[in-house]
């Protein structure tokens, strides 16, 4: 070795030790945006503005689905198709023309990360089963998938981890993805008691997080808190076995920004992915829900902004954080990196504190029973002991359209966006970035599990309250929505709210186009079996087997569709979903499309009854009755100690069974008045701990 080459050893040890210093830093603390980045070099303003006339989209995302429609979707049709003959038609005749889709998933809560991700398995080509029935293959010709609230976890948990199998995603690959872990609460993960070791070093590593961003000067609230609990099961850098350590950044660090740098993504094999927000005037303090004219945003991979006409603006989401005036940053040195947590997105999307959070008595509402009010209120007092002065009921987004549109545009003064819950204005699916003249769609898929009527179903209202504000809003910048049942009790009547429906299968001539909706709502097993979809915004906690029963329902009425008074699945339903994702390119509808769209299209003047639903069951029922939640938790921490666990309580019954015996006989030889019902008596430990052990083996294989 020469001395240069020494001195360089020296310096690499030197810059190592330095790195590990760094690197010995808390790994949450990635959830930190970068302050006083160079801003880009751009002459002009970093905002983009538009009016309804001048409408265009950013040119990534045009070029993205300018590649995805001519390279991926256009085999993706020849694969779902075939030559099209079953359905009527001939594929050539479409001449690689096809309508484009967008599937808008809505929210709220597990619930409808669980649904969402039920239906989509029940789309996907790669899903053998939905293939076979026709069903699968609609996600691989979609152009865009919009999500909000608990459909954007589900979103962002198959965005950023690549676009696996929605199977493995959810139930885990025994390789690096670990299941969405649902097992354990999402506030309270380890036990009820708020004074459980476990959980609070889960809240102390989140609110490390937290505080790491509070720190470089922004401000946080609930939302931060919630997002970060939530990255724990969507996103991909927790398992079982690192739950409550420091080891990993749980996801922290993962940026919206970065999705389109992903193989998937670059690939164009996924639908361009749209997260969306509302909002509140800011200082507005609304703590219910908020007005349709209130701005409604989008997360793209690209942009962060709003089509509404109101402000009708976009920014670089990478630099998102920056607080900008007329689009120009206060210190052309000082931009913000790293905001775009996807962490923070989901929980934006979902942040529905400005309803649940009291502001009086500090109370979120929730479940009392099982710890979930207590571990919430703690670990938010430990916040709010640290930023009392803070918005602490919504997600606080520095404003980068500060000084744009001041006439029309609600937060044109303001300093901090104040967003909330994708379904804030009771839009619960997001399905108005769908409709933006722009993106030109001709059918929108939407998958509503909204919890509205008693029990839990949908009712309509979230496609009604689009509906509304479409008309009263968004009339010059968004298309037009088909005619639907006027109100929620017409929806229910005809049935619409509870099987698959199509609206606006003809255009109306002389009125401007809108697209096909094919409707999916949640709803009860076709069958007529008890349910266990319908659950509550609240629930933060599911079993493995309650999941597995929620999804395989959801699942089975994807694949299902409706035939009218039976409780037998529609066998021609694939096909007729094929009908109603091809028919705009049609020029003359086929027999066998006819048919579907007479039993499927929603016709204002023949109204269907819902008396066509026979014998289905509405009212909920737990699926997993007792849970045993606690059991499955001890259980997968200790698989390996199981084994042994259960050899030895072997081992033990048959040396006690054989004592037993042992000793029965020696008691009767001993006395003939020895008592038979308190041997039975003795009999019962042992076959209690025989079922349980049963038990135990049962659950094993279902996890
Ligand atoms: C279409 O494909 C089916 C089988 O996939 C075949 O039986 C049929 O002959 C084909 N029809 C035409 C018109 O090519
Ligand atoms: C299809 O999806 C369902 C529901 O997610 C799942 O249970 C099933 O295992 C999947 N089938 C295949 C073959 O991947
Ligand atoms: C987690 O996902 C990110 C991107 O979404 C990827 O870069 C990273 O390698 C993944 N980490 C693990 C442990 O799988
Ligand atoms: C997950 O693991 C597989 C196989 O080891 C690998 O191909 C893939 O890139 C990994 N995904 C991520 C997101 O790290
Ligand atoms: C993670 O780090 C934070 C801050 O240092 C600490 O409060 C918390 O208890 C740690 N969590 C674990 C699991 O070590
Ligand atoms: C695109 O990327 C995804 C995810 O990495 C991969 O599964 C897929 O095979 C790729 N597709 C093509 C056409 O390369
Ligand atoms: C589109 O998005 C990129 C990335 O955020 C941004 O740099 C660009 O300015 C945007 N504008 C247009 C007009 O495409
Ligand atoms: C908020 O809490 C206060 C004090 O407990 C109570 O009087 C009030 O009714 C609560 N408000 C709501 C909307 O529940
Ligand atoms: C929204 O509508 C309300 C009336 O419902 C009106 O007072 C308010 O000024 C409107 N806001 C904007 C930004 O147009
Ligand atoms: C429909 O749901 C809304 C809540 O989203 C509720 O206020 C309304 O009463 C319901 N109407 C009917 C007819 O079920
Ligand atoms: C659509 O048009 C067809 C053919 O004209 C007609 O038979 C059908 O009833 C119409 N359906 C609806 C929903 O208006
Ligand atoms: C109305 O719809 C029913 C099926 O729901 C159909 O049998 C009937 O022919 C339709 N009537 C008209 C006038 O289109």
């Amino acid at each position: 070795m020469t001395y240069p080459d020494i001195f360089i050893s020296l310096q690499l040890l030197i810059l190592s030790c330095i790195l590990s210093f760094t690197v010995a830093q808390n790994p949450v603390d990635a959830y930190a945006p970068t302050v006083n980045e160079n801003c880009p070099e751009t002459p002009n303003s970093l905002v983009r503005t538009f009016t309804s006339q001048t409408q265009v989209l950013n040119t990534s995302e045009t070029e993205y689905i300018a590649s995805r429609e001519s390279y991926v979707i256009s085999n993706a049709w020849s694969n779902w198709l075939g030559n099209a003959s079953d359905i009527g038609y001939n594929f050539d005749n479409f001449e690689g023309k096809f309508p484009r889709i967008g599937i808008a998933i809505g929210g709220e809560g597990y619930r409808t990360a669980q649904y969402g991700a039920a239906v989509l398995s029940g789309l996907d080509w790669r899903n053998s089963t939905a293939r076979a029935e026709g069903t699968g293959g609609l996600l691989q010709v979609a152009s865009y998938l919009s999500a909000s609230s608990g459909g954007s976890w589900l979103l962002g948990s198959l965005l950023l981890n690549d676009w696996p199998s929605i199977t493995e995603l959810v139930y885990g690959n025994g390789g690096n993805l670990s299941s969405w872990m649902l097992d354990l609460d999402l506030i309270v993960p380890s036990s009820p008691s708020i004074n459980n070791g476990n959980n609070q070093e889960y809240w102390g590593s989140i609110l490390a997080s937290v505080e790491s961003k509070a720190n470089n000067g922004f401000p946080t609230s609930v939302t931060d808190l919630w997002g970060r609990m939530v990255s724990y099961h969507f996103l991909n850098e927790t398992t079982r076995a690192n739950f409550y350590t420091n080891q990993t950044s749980h996801g922290a660090g993962q940026l919206w920004s970065q999705t389109s740098l992903l193989p998937s993504f670059q690939n164009h094999t996924i639908p361009f992915p749209i997260v969306t927000a509302d909002s509140r005037e800011a200082g507005s303090g609304i703590t219910t829900t908020v007005p349709l004219n209130s701005t409604v945003y989008e997360i793209t991979p690209f942009e962060f902004g709003s089509w509404d006409p109101g402000l009708g603006a976009m920014s670089p989401l990478k630099f998102t954080g920056t607080h900008l005036t007329n689009g120009l940053p206060d210190n052309p040195s000082a931009c913000v990196t790293g905001f775009d947590q996807a962490s923070f997105v989901m929980g934006a999307s979902s942040s529905f504190f400005n309803v649940v959070l009291n502001a009086t008595d500090g109370n979120f509402g929730f479940d009392t029973s099982n710890g979930d009010e207590d571990g919430m209120n703690f670990v938010f007092n430990q916040l709010l002991s640290h930023t009392p002065s803070n918005t602490m009921n919504a997600a606080n987004w520095p404003n980068p359209f500060k000084g744009v549109n001041p006439v029309t545009f609600q937060d044109s003064s303001a300093d901090q966006l104040e967003l909330l819950d994708g379904g804030a204005n009771l839009e619960k699916t997001p399905l108005s970035s769908l409709l933006v003249k722009a993106r030109g769609l001709d059918v929108v898929v939407v998958v509503d599990g909204s919890a509205d009527d008693q029990n839990y179903w949908p009712n309509g209202s979230s496609l009604l309250t689009t509906f509304e504000r479409i008309s009263s809003v968004l009339s010059s910048s968004h298309q037009p929505m088909p005619p639907i049942p006027g109100t929620a009790a017409l929806f229910v009547s005809t049935g619409v709210n509870m099987r698959p429906t199509f609206f606006g299968c003809n255009l109306t001539q002389g009125q401007p186009a809108y697209p096909i909706i094919i409707y999916l709502p949640n709803a009860p097993p076709l069958d007529g079996s008890a349910p266990a979809t319908n659950t509550g915004d609240t629930q933060f906690s599911y079993t493995s087997l309650f999941m597995a029963v929620f999804i395989n329902q959801a699942f089975g009425n994807t694949l299902g569709g409706f035939k009218p008074n039976t409780n037998s699945p529609d066998p021609d339903w694939g096909q007729c979903l094929q009908c109603a994702a091809i028919d705009r390119a049609v020029t003359l509808r086929s027999d066998f499309c006819s048919q579907c769209f007479a039993q499927y299209c929603y016709n204002p003047n023949n109204l269907t009854s819902n008396s066509e639903l026979p014998n289905r069951q509405y009212q909920f029922a737990d699926p997993d009755p007792g849970g045993l939640q606690k059991v499955e938790e001890w259980l997968e921490d200790n698989k390996g100690a199981l084994a042994g666990f259960v050899v030895a309580i072997i081992v033990a019954i048959a040396g006690i069974v054989g004592f037993i015996f042992w000793w029965r006989k020696r008691r009767a030889r001993r006395s003939r008045y020895s008592r038979v019902d308190e041997l039975r008596d003795d009999d019962e430990p042992w076959r209690y701990y025989d079922t349980r052990s049963l038990e135990l083996t049962r659950r094993m294989s279902i996890t």
